[in-house]
């Protein structure tokens, strides 16, 4: 399985939590690892060479701090720009058909507070249903995401044991995660 995991950090260098995931997963030489705000410092995304590298891959990880509910700024924006009528969507637009999607996603919020009657309410796969359907309308399988819970907390043991939960799981065949 050809993986790519696209990490999208505004500020990789003061981050603790996806700079512990990316170290494992460089450790492992696991996946092609790709840094969104590193590649792209103007938001100027090149498309063509975006939707290039997508058909060079079986699984797509987007992994980003969870910001506001949802992803970082420009990741979104790449969603934008790169899913486009006629070749990710619509009636001729099946390029993604197939593909594997997930998310994996640092937060600062504990797993109670993402449960009903916790503090935010609702669960992150609760929060993520945009992205979920922006994949699957663009005929991509959506697989489970990884959820790094209490990031900013997290010891360094428990960054590293977090580190190698998240290597093994977007690893895992889809029918393992799926069931
Ligand atoms: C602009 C901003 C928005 C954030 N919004 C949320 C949020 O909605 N929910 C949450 O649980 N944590 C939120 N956080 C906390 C981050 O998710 C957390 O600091 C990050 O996952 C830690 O990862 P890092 O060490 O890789 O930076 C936010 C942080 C920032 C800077």
């Amino acid at each position: 399985m050809k993986l790519m995991v696209m990490v999208a950090h505004p500020n990789l260098e003061t981050s603790r939590a996806n700079a512990a995931l990316v170290k494992e997963l460089q450790r492992r030489e696991a996946a092609d690892i790709r840094l969104l705000y590193r590649e792209y410092p103007d938001w100027k995304i090149d498309v063509e060479r975006e939707q290039r590298l997508l058909l060079a891959y079986d699984r797509i990880v987007f992994q980003f701090p969870w910001y506001w509910y949802s992803c970082p700024a420009l990741l979104k924006k790449w969603m934008e720009d790169v899913l486009t009528f006629g070749w990710a969507y619509g009636p001729e637009g099946k390029a993604l058909k197939g593909k594997e999607f997930m998310a994996a996603i640092t937060s600062g919020g504990t797993f109670n507070c993402y449960q009903a009657g916790g503090e935010n309410w609702f669960t992150i796969s609760e929060f993520l249903k945009p992205i979920q359907r922006t994949f699957t309308k663009c005929n991509g399988v959506f697989l489970p995401p990884y959820v790094l819970y209490n990031a900013n907390r997290a010891s360094e043991e428990e960054l590293l044991e977090q580190s190698r939960r998240y290597a093994e799981h977007i690893l895992s065949p889809a029918p393992l995660l799926v069931h």
